[in-house]
C-alpha cells in the first residue's frame, strides 16, 4: 500500500468508528408493546387531536429518548395541564394541575429522566421563534391506554407536549396548533 492509500484507509477507519459510535449513542430501541383496550364509554378525550387507544391495536413503548443536544429534534404537541381537560391526571412533578396560560411542558419518558428535569426550563425553537418553558410533567412513553393516561396511547419517545402558552409564544396561528416539528435544549446547559 502506498503511503497515501494507507492514510486514506486510516482516515476511513476513524470515520467509520465515529459514525458507528454516534449511531450507537443515538439509537433508542422500543422497550415493548401494549395492547389497546377499548376506552369505557365517555372516557378518552378526543379534543385537541388526542388519540384514543383502539381495541386490539398494539402500541410501541419506550424507556429511552434520543440523545439531548443543543438542538434536539422533537415533535411539539398540544396538552392541557388543567383539571378535567385532555391531559389526564395531575402533573407528575408536583401532583398538581397547572394553568395553560403559563409556558409549561411534559417530556417523553426518556427526556423526563426520572423527574430529573422537573421544574427545569427548556428552550423550544419553532416557527422561527423560541420560548423558555418549565418541565412539569411526563409524557409517558412506557404506558398508556388506561384511566391514568386518559385512555390515550403511550407517548412517542420524542415528544414535547406543551401548554397553549407555548404555542402562542412561538407565534403559531391557532388553526395550526396540534403538532409541529421543533428543536429544544436545556436552559443553562
Ligand atoms: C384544548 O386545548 C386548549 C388549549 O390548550 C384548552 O384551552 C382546552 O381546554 C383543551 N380542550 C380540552 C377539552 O381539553
Ligand atoms: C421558566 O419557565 C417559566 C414558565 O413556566 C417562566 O415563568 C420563567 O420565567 C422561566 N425561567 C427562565 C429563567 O426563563
Amino acid at each position: 500500500m502506498s503511503n497515501r492509500k494507507a492514510i486514506s484507509f486510516f482516515l476511513f477507519l476513524l470515520f467509520s468508528i465515529f459514525v458507528i459510535a454516534k449511531t450507537e449513542a443515538q439509537s433508542c430501541q422500543p422497550s415493548g408493546k401494549i395492547k389497546g383496550k377499548k376506552p369505557p364509554k365517555d372516557q378518552c378525550n378526543k379534543n385537541n387531536d388526542s388519540e384514543c387507544c383502539e381495541q386490539g391495536k398494539y402500541y410501541t413503548t419506550y424507556k429511552c429518548s434520543p440523545t439531548v443536544g443543543a438542538h434536539t429534534k422533537a415533535v411539539l404537541t398540544l396538552n392541557s395541564f388543567e383539571k378535567g381537560k385532555d391531559g389526564g391526571g395531575p402533573s407528575e412533578c408536583d401532583s398538581k394541575y397547572h394553568s395553560d396560560d403559563i409556558p409549561i411542558v411534559a417530556l417523553s419518558t426518556g427526556w423526563f429522566n426520572n423527574m430529573k428535569r422537573c421544574f427545569r426550563n427548556v428552550t423550544i425553537y419553532g416557527n422561527g421563534n423560541s420560548v423558555s418553558a418549565m418541565v412539569v410533567d411526563e409524557c409517558d412513553s412506557t404506558m398508556g391506554c388506561d384511566l391514568d393516561h386518559d385512555y390515550q396511547p403511550p407517548c412517542n419517545n420524542n415528544i414535547v407536549d406543551a401548554s397553549r402558552a407555548v404555542w402562542k409564544a412561538l407565534g403559531v396561528p391557532k388553526s395550526q396548533w396540534g403538532e409541529m416539528d421543533i428543536t429544544w435544549s436545556d436552559d443553562n446547559a
